[in-house]
């Protein structure tokens, strides 16, 4: 067995069984490309009520994880880790992480691509976890995006899904991931299917054509207008090859000159 996959700790394990076992991802398990371990951390409690969290010292709303369940759970999970040689990386979900992209998806799928790796993840609730797990028990804050999720679960989900899809095996070749937003550092171009007209809408010209050279250029075209018009800052990190470039500027001058 390959040891590779993904070990959640939430109060709520029920949601990653809904989603997971769907689609894409539930062939993948199925498969065995990689697994998924729901740890409840109601398990790891010790007091009869299996309490997980407890009012905030200094007072305020709501309410806080607590460690010692967190800190139970997490030993369990890891305490054949060295005995089989496993290496594995702990990210607690929290708005307060670092900002989670394709380049970070990139890089963790190539982290588990080596055998014997895992990433454990912690699911916050209520106004979070205490601080003491952040600092003795997690190698990765991670946040999803600007916003507040009501628990960690929908995060983690995100993280896990966007891994995996780039796992080898995962997608089949229709699904490829290949040339997709981000992969180039760019937006992805249009995409469009039959019928060619619908309602008066008429797919371009030369994806009807049978012209793959030129089929790729009006994409390349079409990817790169459509990364200045939304995201801009893309650009500026993007590793353009010179004929990227040329068309940039083409872009540019036509923008200008409709001004
Ligand atoms: C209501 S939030 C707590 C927010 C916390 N009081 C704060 O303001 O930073 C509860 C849990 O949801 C998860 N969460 C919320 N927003 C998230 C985000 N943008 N990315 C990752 N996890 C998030 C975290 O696990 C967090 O502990």
């Amino acid at each position: 067995m390959k040891n590779i996959g993904f070990d959640i700790i939430t109060i709520f394990p029920e949601i990653f069984h809904a989603y997971l076992g769907e689609s894409i991802l539930k062939r993948a398990l199925q498969k065995e490309l990689f697994d998924v371990k729901v740890y409840n951390l109601r398990d790891f409690t010790t007091d009869k009520h299996r309490t997980v969290d407890d009012y905030p010292y200094g007072g305020g709303p709501g309410m806080v994880m607590k460690i010692e369940p967190i800190y139970n759970a997490v030993k369990a999970v890891k305490s054949a880790d060295y005995k089989n040689g496993l290496e594995r990386l702990t990210v607690m979900l929290s708005p307060q992480g670092k900002a989670y992209s394709q380049e970070m998806a990139e890089g963790l799928s190539e982290y588990l691509a080596r055998e014997n790796r895992r990433m454990l993840f912690i699911c916050g609730r209520y106004e979070g976890i205490d601080e003491r797990v952040r600092e003795s028990l997690v190698d990765e804050e991670i946040s999803i995006g600007d916003y507040v999720l009501t628990g960690g679960e929908l995060a983690a989900l995100v993280i896990i899904d966007s891994i995996a899809r780039l796992m080898p095996g995962v997608l089949g070749d229709e699904e490829s991931a290949r040339e997709e937003s981000f992969t180039w550092g760019i937006l992805d171009y249009p995409h469009y299917t039959r019928p060619p007209e619908f309602m008066g809408m008429k797919v371009p010209d030369v994806l009807l054509s049978g012209n793959h050279k030129e089929i790729w250029k009006w994409r390349r075209r079409e990817a790169i207008k459509r990364t200045l018009q939304r995201r801009p800052d893309l650009l500026k990190r993007a590793e353009l090859s010179e004929e990227d470039k040329e068309i940039l500027e083409d872009i540019n001058r036509g923008l200008c000159s409709e001004e």
